[in-house]
């Protein structure tokens, strides 16, 4: 069966954006300034898939994997589902090339959500959220766990964000995993860039001009070193001056990620 694989738009679902930001999951395109990816090379990264028609599935978010059972994404994501019996969701280990089976793909039914209690849409606050799979993950070469930072551990320097998109917001999706480093920004830096009042804590900026995450890479991982410190989640477009892209900052979410995950 032939696949939609490209990024869907949730604009509907997701609301109005709140002052301007951009819902890195409501549009059409991905990584920004990236480069192409090994195949295996993040064995954690999934693609969050949406059946849109009956054996067609498109691409529309991004996730890492936990444990056999949970891979951990943004409530963006999920927001509108049925946390308790999701519809027609499903996450892809193994992705590599969205327009072509590898064979080492495991397309897994989401069967629950859990999405942080103090999630806050409009805000982003709190951008978490954990989904459990039908069936455990095959580890392998191609498919494995990603590791978690401390509790309240700090990221600083150069990280890596991955995703399936385009290179800028001009040129047609890419269908291969995409990876760019970002500089991690610091919090005062990324408080006065966006002006907002409630900064929050638990937020990680990362990216400079032309080096991002994009629309459709929410849910994705921020990794810095080898540890996911980062959760794609908002911004102001995608590598501009001066607007950095922000992640939820996983290293606030540690005992919450272990008491909610599935075993
Ligand atoms: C698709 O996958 C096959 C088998 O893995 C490979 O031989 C072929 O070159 C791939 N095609 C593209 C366009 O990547
Ligand atoms: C977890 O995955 C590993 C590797 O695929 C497998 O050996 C193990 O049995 C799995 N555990 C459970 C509880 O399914
Ligand atoms: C991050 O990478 C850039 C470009 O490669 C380099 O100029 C910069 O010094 C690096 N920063 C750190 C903190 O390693």
């Amino acid at each position: 069966m032939n696949l939609f694989v490209f990024c869907i738009l949730f604009t509907v679902a997701f609301g109005a954006p709140h002052k301007n930001r951009v819902f890195r999951a409501n549009g059409r395109v991905g990584i920004t300034g990236g480069t192409i990816t090994e195949p295996g090379e993040f064995p954690y990264m999934l693609s969050f898939q949406d059946e849109v028609l009956p054996g067609a599935f498109a691409h529309y978010c991004g996730a890492s994997i936990y444990n056999n059972f949970t891979s951990i994404t943004a409530a963006t994501c999920v927001y509108g589902e049925d946390f308790e019996n999701p519809q027609s969701l499903f996450v892809v280990a193994g992705e590599y090339n969205l327009d072509n089976e590898s064979g080492n793909e495991q397309r897994i039914k989401v069967t629950k959500i859990v999405v942080h209690d103090d999630f806050h849409l409009d805000l982003t606050y709190n951008d978490i959220a954990l989904l459990q799979g039908e069936k455990s993950f095959e580890f392998n070469d191609m498919v494995g766990v990603v590791t978690l930072p401390s509790p309240y551990q700090q990221s600083s320097g150069n990280c890596t964000t991955i995703g399936w998109g385009d290179f800028d917001i001009k040129t047609p999706s890419s269908p291969i995993l995409l990876k760019v480093d970002v500089p991690i920004v610091s919090d005062e830096e990324c408080k006065n860039d966006y002006r907002i009042h409630n900064f929050q804590d638990s937020w990680l900026c990362a990216g400079s001009e032309g080096k991002d995450s994009c629309e459709c890479d929410n849910g994705g991982p921020l990794i810095c070193e080898n540890y996911l410190a980062g959760i794609v989640s908002w911004g102001y477009y995608c590598g501009l001056s001066g607007y950095p892209g922000v992640y939820t900052e996983v290293s606030y979410y540690i005992d919450w990620i272990k008491s909610n995950a599935f075993y």
